[in-house]
């Protein structure tokens, strides 16, 4: 799946980058958007993400590419990688600026961990 995100002036730390919990939001955000689609009957919440490194800094009104693809299916879990992009918009120059696996837990209606089947 791929999705865009224009940074904003309201994105910022106070040294004027993009400030870091912003990015792990969008990451949960765009990847629970992905397992949702993929087993649109079930309820996930996040467990865990792999690493949290953030490579590059993030300037306003950059545009972020994040690509979310599903990398393996346990009993209850799911993982996903995300890559997050930096794209300039003039000359379409990328560069990967954060990676990691987000890894989501199936649950029942009680919050209760459940195998994951897709005849619900
Ligand atoms: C998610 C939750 C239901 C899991 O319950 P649990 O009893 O701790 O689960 P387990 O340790 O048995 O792990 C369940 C699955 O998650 C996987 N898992 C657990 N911790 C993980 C981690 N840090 N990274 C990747 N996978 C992880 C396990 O390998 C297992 O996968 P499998 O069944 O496919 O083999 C429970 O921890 C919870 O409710 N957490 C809060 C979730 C939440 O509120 N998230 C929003 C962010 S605040």
């Amino acid at each position: 799946m791929t999705t865009y995100k224009l940074v904003m002036p309201e994105d910022m730390n106070h040294y004027g980058f993009l400030f870091g919990g912003k990015m792990l939001m969008w990451v949960d955000e765009v990847a629970w958007i992905a397992v949702s689609e993929d087993y649109p009957t079930l309820h996930f919440v996040t467990v865990g993400m792999s690493e949290v490194k953030f490579k590059k800094s993030v300037h306003p009104q950059s545009v972020l590419r994040f690509e979310t693809r599903r990398q393996r299916e346990g009993r209850t879990s799911v993982t996903y990688h995300v890559d997050v992009h930096r794209r300039h918009i003039e000359s379409r120059d990328e560069e990967i600026v954060f990676s990691t696996d987000i890894t989501f837990v199936c649950v029942g209606k009680d919050g209760a961990k459940r195998p994951i089947s897709k005849d619900v």
